[in-house]
């Protein structure tokens, strides 16, 4: 696949199907990922992939605390909606109408949503993007490197993903459940599988005009 098509192809996935990933499929993509240039060559990302039994003990419990309505404590700040910048916070707003109105055809709506979310998306496999705790914002930009590279090395696989909140909504869930001690952060996590053919899988998000974010100078 070319780059250009692999970039315009790739958009968030919110339900899998149960197919599974072969393992060989996950270590193709990560090696794939790891061409993500860092500080120094630092590589300072640390991967952890949940699968099979492991992820059902981790759907289900997440599920538990979430229908309980415990409320996330990820270890990356969460910045309320309306500290975000005008610009930003108009671009969520667009985007959660955008939500809407995909599955305006729903009768469930936003409990659609809700439950894909809680549910994990009923993805076939959980990407665990690690950093140290002390990490700095330099190791951040090269993780969301790595991470791009990964979905778009995915999509070259013919794998599907989203990048999500969500997955890491519940840290102490998962040192738990994955072993990892607390000198790592679970910095993001990337659900992937096959697509369902499902209405919620039919949203294809749009992006602000280039000069809206661009400034060249001569
Ligand atoms: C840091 C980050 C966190 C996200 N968290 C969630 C999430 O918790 N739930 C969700 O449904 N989508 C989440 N997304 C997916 C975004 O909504 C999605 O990337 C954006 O709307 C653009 O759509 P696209 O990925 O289909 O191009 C997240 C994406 C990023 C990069």
């Amino acid at each position: 696949m070319k780059l250009h098509d692999a970039l315009y192809t790739r958009r968030s996935i919110r339900h899998f199907t149960d197919e599974q990933i072969e393992p060989e499929t996950l270590t193709e993509i990560i090696h794939d990922a790891q061409r993500a240039p860092s500080w120094a060559n630092s590589q300072p990302w640390h991967v952890v992939i949940a699968t099979g039994k492991t992820l059902a003990t981790i759907k289900q419990q997440h599920r538990q605390l979430a229908q309980a309505g415990r409320g996330g404590n990820a270890e990356l700040d969460v910045m309320h909606r309306n500290d975000w910048s005008a610009f930003a916070q108009q671009n969520m707003q667009d985007w959660n109408q955008q939500v809407m109105q995909n599955l305006a055809s729903d009768p469930a709506g936003r409990s659609t949503f809700l439950y894909a979310q809680q549910s994990l998306f009923d993805a076939a496999a959980i990407v665990y993007l690690l950093l140290p705790t002390n990490a700095t914002g330099w190791s951040l930009y090269d993780l969301g490197a790595f991470g791009q590279t990964l979905m778009l090395s995915a999509t070259d696989h013919d794998v599907q993903s989203i990048p999500a909140y969500e997955l890491v909504r519940y840290p102490d869930l998962l040192h738990q459940e994955l072993k990892v001690p607390q000198s790592e952060m679970f910095a993001m996590g990337i659900a992937l599988g096959y697509a369902a053919e499902t209405q919620l899988n039919k949203l294809v998000t749009d992006r602000v005009a280039t000069s809206d974010v661009l400034t060249i100078l001569d």
